[in-house]
């Protein structure tokens, strides 16, 4: 199989069953004319995170690394009319083209872009979150999930994007001492040894290439000494 074949069969699936409207497609346009990375999530997987947060009934969601809020539109259409997401974005002015994006999408009541370095962001907000994205810079991952630990409850979830990296997360070979591919290795050794959550990963291809997600339920609530 190759990468053609892959965006070939994404490009199927993502016109018969994803069927992303406009607003959607103008989100990734915008981001596309505004010179942002094309790498936000393939639209099959912001479904999936969609889908997510509808079975989680999330109420609260936090996304951590924003780009244009091509994910963010997804998962915040979850939501309650009364539900609020915060999304963590370090360039503003990739915030300024995820606010308008948000808006045109009709949801800029719900979420909310904050701009700066997430770990500078973090400890200004409060929990708890229903679900939490992490997709912003890699090495940064373990402190992501720590953050997402203390910021969640007993039945959260937690999702990180990015986690098999054309199997450079497991394999020798070149991008092995890439600080991104350590910060995940980090993250996965974190989460095997987290007794408060029940994680598995699974691999990807598609569109945006080979990679694989990461998906944590919380099963207990934080250690008091944290509340
Ligand atoms: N979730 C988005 C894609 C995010 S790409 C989607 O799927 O649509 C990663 C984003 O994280 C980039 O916009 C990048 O600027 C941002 N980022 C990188 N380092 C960051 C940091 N330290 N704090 C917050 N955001 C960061
Ligand atoms: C990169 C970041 C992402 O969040 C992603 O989905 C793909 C690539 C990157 O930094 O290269
Ligand atoms: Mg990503």
């Amino acid at each position: 199989m190759t990468s053609e074949q892959w965006t070939a069969v994404d490009d199927y699936l993502t016109d018969l069953v994803v069927r992303p409207d406009e607003a959607l497609t103008a989100a990734q346009r915008a981001g596309d004319d505004a010179g942002l990375p094309a790498i936000a999530v393939a639209p099959n997987h912001g479904k999936l995170l969609h889908l997510l947060a509808c079975v989680q009934g999330a109420r609260t969601i936090l996304e951590i690394g924003t780009l244009a809020g091509y994910s963010t539109i997804w998962l915040a259409r979850a939501l309650p009319p009364d539900g609020r997401l915060i999304t963590l974005e370090i360039d503003e002015r990739h915030a300024a083209v995820a606010r308008a994006n948000l808006d045109r999408a009709g949801v800029a009541d719900r979420a909310e872009v904050r701009v700066g370095p997430a770990l500078d962001t973090l400890p200004t907000i409060d929990g708890p979150f229903d679900l939490v994205f992490i997709d912003a810079d890699k090495p940064n991952n373990p402190d992501y999930f720590r953050w997402a630990l203390r910021l969640t409850r007993e039945g959260s979830l937690i999702v990180v994007d990015n986690v098999v990296r054309r199997g450079a997360v497991a394999l020798a070979g070149p991008d092995n001492d890439d600080p991104a591919v350590q910060g995940t290795r980090r993250l996965l050794e974190l989460i095997a040894a987290e007794p408060r959550v029940n994680a598995t990963v699974i691999q990807t291809v598609g569109s945006k290439g080979y990679d694989g997600l990461a998906i944590a339920l919380v099963t207990a609530g934080p250690p008091s000494a944290q509340r």
